[in-house]
């Protein structure tokens, strides 16, 4: 359920001068050029983080978009081997043209995983709403078909499906199954998906176990204490953790640039001292870290979508011993 205080931000803030949205922002995106993303990465490395970086926007409507975004994502690739930063690729399926050209989607993103996998760096699919959940996840099988195993995708807890598609690519690609766990950020309809908190935890943190037992490599994205607690206890259980090779029999090959099967990974701006406690106990974080010309239009389109980010980000300016960067 969407509280009142959510409604109340979203009202509020697409009301809200652009400058004003901009000057919140700041803390979540790293600014407008490929340059402040290089920057803040620069900066969050002396905090022991490495980095997944994301070109800011989504569904786009010519295959000209497209072009731009896959353009744009060879500049991070080049920028982060000339500035030797601990780094991988995060991709929107849909700014690659998923929804409007399937196919010529499908080359855009290869054509970028190939790159990628020159300099062994990992491209991860974001997963977005579940208009296009099973493309995503088929086009990580069709990669990993074609030899290119540098890419994996995300699943999202609140979803009824995700369970079954630990073990639909758990037959599939056996170990090198690589996921990115969160809550997931869309509101989906009730028939696919948990609305309540804590059925969204308790599905989220069902996922991480399986992921562990099915020997995958599993990123743990979450501010949340419960889920983060919960990781660290089932971690525990397998045997892995800070400074210890992945035990598990099951597992596949360590990966460069990765942890040992595991890691936690945060957004920019969101819950710093928590990372960096993660960090000082041995675990590998991650930081995304988006930016682009299309901030604005991204920070509200998102806020539209799930109006709680908006309650997150008020709570946060409000109250900022609740999240400090
Ligand atoms: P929860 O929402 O309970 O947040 C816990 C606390 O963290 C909040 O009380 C607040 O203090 C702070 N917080 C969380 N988010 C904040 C924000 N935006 N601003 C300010 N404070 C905030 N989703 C998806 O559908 N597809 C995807 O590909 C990804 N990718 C992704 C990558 C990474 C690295 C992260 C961390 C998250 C995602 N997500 C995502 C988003 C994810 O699904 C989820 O919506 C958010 O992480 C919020 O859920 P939490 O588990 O963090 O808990």
């Amino acid at each position: 359920m969407v509280s009142w205080f959510s409604k109340l931000v979203v009202a509020t803030t697409i009301r809200m001068p652009r400058w004003f949205v901009k000057w919140v922002s700041r803390r979540y995106v790293a600014g407008p050029d490929l340059a402040d993303a290089v920057r803040v990465m620069q900066r969050l490395s002396k905090e022991n983080a490495c980095f997944t970086v994301d070109v800011l926007g989504e569904e786009i409507s010519s295959m000209e978009e497209a072009q731009y975004f896959y353009d744009e994502y060879v500049r991070v690739v080049n920028a982060i081997i000339e500035n030797k930063l601990d780094a991988s690729l995060s991709i929107k399926p849909t700014a690659f043209g998923l929804l409007i050209d399937a196919d010529k989607g499908f080359t855009n993103i290869k054509n970028l995983v190939e790159m990628a996998s020159k300099y062994d760096m990992f491209v991860r699919l974001d997963m977005e709403d579940h208009r296009v959940t099973e493309e995503t996840i088929q086009i990580v099988v069709d990669l990993h078909e074609q030899g290119l195993t540098n890419v994996g995708t995300v699943l999202q807890g609140r979803l009824f499906r995700s369970l079954n598609d630990i073990d639909s690519l758990e037959e599939k690609l056996g170990p090198m199954a690589d996921y990115r766990i969160c809550k997931g950020i869309y509101l989906e309809p009730e028939e696919i998906a948990f609305s309540k908190y804590s059925d969204i935890v308790s599905a989220t943190n069902s996922c991480i176990d399986k992921m562990l037992a099915a020997g995958a490599y599993c990123a743990i994205a979450s501010h949340d204490i419960p889920v983060i607690k919960h990781a660290k206890s089932a971690l525990e259980s397998f045997g892995m953790g800070p400074n210890v090779d992945d035990p598990r029999e099951n597992s596949g090959p360590k990966r460069n640039s990765k942890g040992n099967g595991y890691e936690f990974q945060m957004l920019l701006g969101v819950r710093g001292p928590l990372r960096r406690k993660l960090a000082q106990e041995g675990h590998l974080t991650r930081v995304y870290i988006p930016y682009g010309a299309k901030w604005y239009e991204y920070s509200i389109r998102r806020l539209q979508e799930n109006p709680t980010v908006g309650a997150q980000v008020a709570k946060a300016f409000l109250m900022p011993w609740t999240n400090r960067p």
